[in-house]
């Protein structure tokens, strides 16, 4: 076992809230990043013990998505490659990341890169996500600018709206609402694990 009894205690919280212990696998899974940095086969082994499932049935269900992450940098740059920012110059976003970071998609040095999917922000394309945290109308030179800065200035947290200020462009929704809260880290935020965290 190498999870702390902290970590554990919050995996029994999370099993308690679902009516069969595996059916918390995919929470305790994002428990198992936040306890390790990234999923390590001892963190799996723990979810299996605390599930009930065989470690090869929590393999099968981290090595299907693609946010269970083996190898995890200080930041996550996601980079949507889905057609509305392919063809509003997605591309060249990317690989201007690539170029200022020289970690190609899919590939962690200090922070990780990787080409994704539709983020949701088709309107503001292009998109590129910080720790899930989204910014929009991203040219390659802000793209660039943005790398530069989590690489030099190691940020401890990361807030959308910072973000979209200092590297951004046209936003999908210029009239929402200000979002004081941000990234912690780069494994999914969400209840109860606290990896988000006040703007300040
Ligand atoms: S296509 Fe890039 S956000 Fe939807």
């Amino acid at each position: 076992m190498s999870w702390d009894s902290d970590t554990r205690a919050r995996a029994e919280e999370i099993i308690v809230r679902y009516p069969q212990r595996r059916s918390a696998v995919m929470p305790l899974l994002y428990l198992a990043m936040a306890a390790d940095g990234k999923l390590t086969d001892e963190g799996m082994r723990e979810v299996a013990e605390h599930t009930g499932m065989t470690p090869a049935q929590v393999y099968s269900v981290a090595s299907f998505y693609s946010m269970y992450k083996r190898e995890l940098g200080e930041h996550l740059v996601s980079v949507c490659r889905s057609v509305s920012c392919h063809l509003l110059g997605g591309d060249d976003v990317l690989a201007a990341v690539v170029d200022e970071t020289g970690i190609r998609p899919g590939q962690t040095g200090a922070i990780t890169v990787e080409a994704v999917e539709c983020v949701g922000a088709c309107g503001g394309a292009p998109a590129v996500q910080v720790d899930y945290e989204l910014v929009e109308g991203v040219s390659p030179a802000q793209a660039r600018a943005l790398c530069r800065w989590l690489l030099d200035e190691r940020p401890g947290f990361v807030i959308g709206d910072d973000l979209q200020a200092r590297f951004g462009g046209q936003r999908s929704f210029d009239w929402g609402p200000a979002e004081p809260v941000g990234a912690l880290g780069p494994v999914p935020a969400f209840e109860p694990y606290g990896t988000t965290g006040g703007g300040a």
